[in-house]
């Protein structure tokens, strides 16, 4: 099969975001978009001459042409072998497991995660490197740099892969493994969770409900729920991937999965009730009447990860973003064990689990995992839960209750303002920190201000630093206030607030969260001025 050398004009849009390049599907489909990219990744990554690749992708509209792009590119650049899920379809984190498992060279995810999908939606390419997690910011600014000045793409001519039949294949020299992407993850899981525990936890009634969103996670939950733990099918929601993900919005949040909320509130509830995004890394934890916000599901998983058998040897450290609640913290703190406070992205816990610093690691975003892959890991949450209940007998409430009792309780919430202008954003962003110099000590009703600053990391490990990653407003243990931009919109700007408030007392424990974080919200009023400086009245995404 001919290689073919294409000249091309670079797009100047290409960086990546939080978690890769993010654009609408009318975008990708640009001549050469796509190549464009992907040609910059094989320049700036020589390592993956001669080596394995993997490719997964979560089932939304353009992927299968974007894998057979990549297949054809991929062989045209030297690589030796590329190992794809069948149907195109593997997870986040069970492509991270396959990357690391078959000693790969990278991966591409082609996923925009819980963004809509379908033609008129979002698709979206993310980049991982050997270690299973995605690439760092001097890779991906190299990247960058290249995709401005490109101006040729090598491709195998003609070659088409049938992804729907597993087996091996050529094309121009390079094999082509097209593999079940479910069976690896799934014999992770069985690793490092106690299947017949939890087995006979569904056995004896416990019961679960998983809500794969029509995205990518419904034939890992088929597999893993159902084949092997024996829950009835029933479990199960929305299991089949769909190229638009039914029109729906797969993130598994209070307002996107709300009929879970429903579900948990109402009569003869199941007992743990969860769900994952478009790409499988995301994970809501719901109990009956009991939501577990992520910031208290970090803490609690990492509270009980001892009695899980790959855990066994407790947890060396734990990391959290800067925005999650610190809850955490507190457990941390509690065991003896360093926690880290990373800017928002998973890349940054990535080193921190490479050198061993940490066994847990999870974002506000809805996001939790562990050393076991290098992203994080919906399932991986759930099923981690489903252990921890098996294991202690205990209800998801019971175990909420308790914990708080013994560490105190982090109320938490994040409010969106959606498609801002950036100008709009940035003006807020500039309002709030014009203000720094003369907040610390301020008091605010019974709270006073002992930090404002911008938030910038060092990283441990490689020394590398980044900056300007988010405002806070830190009022003691009691509370605090955080505002940042969105790194991974489609479009305009998105400013995120964060509410944090802790309480100890046991008489304080049991508010509803929305009231508890109410008198920050006017703090973040006065501070923000978000209607004065962008007319909106309120957040579009409360959770
Ligand atoms: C993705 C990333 C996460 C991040 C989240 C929100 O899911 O993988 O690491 O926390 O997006 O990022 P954002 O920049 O939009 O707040
Ligand atoms: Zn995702």
């Amino acid at each position: 099969m001919p290689i073919r050398e294409i000249a091309t004009k670079p797009y100047l849009d290409q960086k990546f975001g939080t978690a890769g390049l993010r654009k609408k599907v009318v975008i990708f489909q640009q001549p050469h978009y796509l190549e464009n990219l992907l040609q910059s990744v094989f320049d700036c990554v020589p390592d993956l001459k001669g080596q394995t690749l993997v490719i997964g992708g979560d089932g939304r509209y353009h992927n299968r042409e974007a894998i057979q792009t990549a297949i054809a590119m991929a062989a045209a650049n030297g690589v030796a072998r590329v190992i794809v899920g069948q149907g195109g379809i593997v997870s986040t984190p069970a492509t991270s497991h396959l990357i690391r498992l078959k000693g790969a060279a990278g991966g591409f995810v082609f996923s925009a995660s819980h963004n809509p999908a379908g033609p008129d939606g979002d698709f979206g390419v993310k980049f991982n490197i050997a270690n299973g997690g995605q690439a760092g910011e001097t890779v991906t600014d190299a990247i960058y740099a290249r995709t401005k000045e490109v101006s040729a793409y090598r491709i195998a001519d003609g070659g088409h892969i049938d992804l729907d039949r597993r087996g091996i294949s050529q094309i121009d020299g390079m094999q082509v493994e097209v593999i079940d992407g479910v069976a690896d993850y799934a014999a992770l899981m069985q690793e490092l969770f106690d299947f017949p525990k939890m087995r006979d936890w569904l056995k004896r009634g416990g019961r679960v409900v998983f809500d794969a969103m029509h995205a990518v996670t419904g034939p890992y939950a088929q597999r893993i729920f159902v084949d092997l733990l024996g829950a009835p099918p029933s479990s199960l929601l929305n299991a089949t991937p769909l190229a638009d993900f039914g029109g729906g919005h797969p993130d598994p949040n209070l307002i996107y999965a709300s009929h879970l909320v429903d579900l948990a509130n109402g009569e003869d509830a199941p007992d743990l009730l969860a769900a994952s995004d478009g790409d499988g890394d995301r994970n809501m934890i719901l109990g009956r009447r009991q939501f577990i916000s992520p910031g208290d599901s970090l803490a609690m998983l990492a509270a009980h990860l001892h009695l899980l058998p790959g855990y066994r040897e407790g947890v060396r450290g734990i990391a959290r973003s800067m925005p999650t609640c610190r809850a955490a913290d507190v457990v941390a703190a509690s065991l003896g064990i360093p926690c880290y406070e990373t800017p928002t992205g998973w890349k940054f816990f990535c080193n921190l689990l490479d050198a061993n610093r940490i066994t847990l690691c999870g974002e506000e975003s809805f996001g939790t995992g562990s050393t076991h892959v290098r992203e994080k890991d919906g399932l991986w949450a759930v099923l981690a839960w489903m252990n921890v209940l098996a294991a202690t007998g205990l209800s998801v409430q019971a175990l909420a209750q308790a914990h708080w009792r013994r560490h105190g309780r982090h109320y938490y919430c994040r409010h969106d303002y959606d498609e801002l202008p950036t100008a709009d954003a940035q003006a807020v962003m500039a309002g709030l920190k014009a203000q720094f110099p003369d907040l610390p000590g301020r008091r605010f009703g019974n709270w006073q201000v002992s930090l404002a600053d911008e938030f910038g990391y060092d990283d441990p490990i490689d020394g590398s630093h980044a900056s300007a990653q988010g405002l806070r407003v830190v009022f003691g243990e009691a509370a605090r206030l955080i505002v940042r931009l969105s790194g991974t919109g489609t479009k305009g700007a998105t400013l995120r607030v964060y509410f944090e408030r802790y309480e100890t007392a046991e008489s304080e424990l049991g508010h509803d969260s929305n009231a508890a974080l109410a008198p920050l919200v006017v703090i973040a009023e006065q501070l923000l001025r978000l209607q004065e400086l962008t007319g909106r009245k309120g957040p579009d995404v409360v959770t």
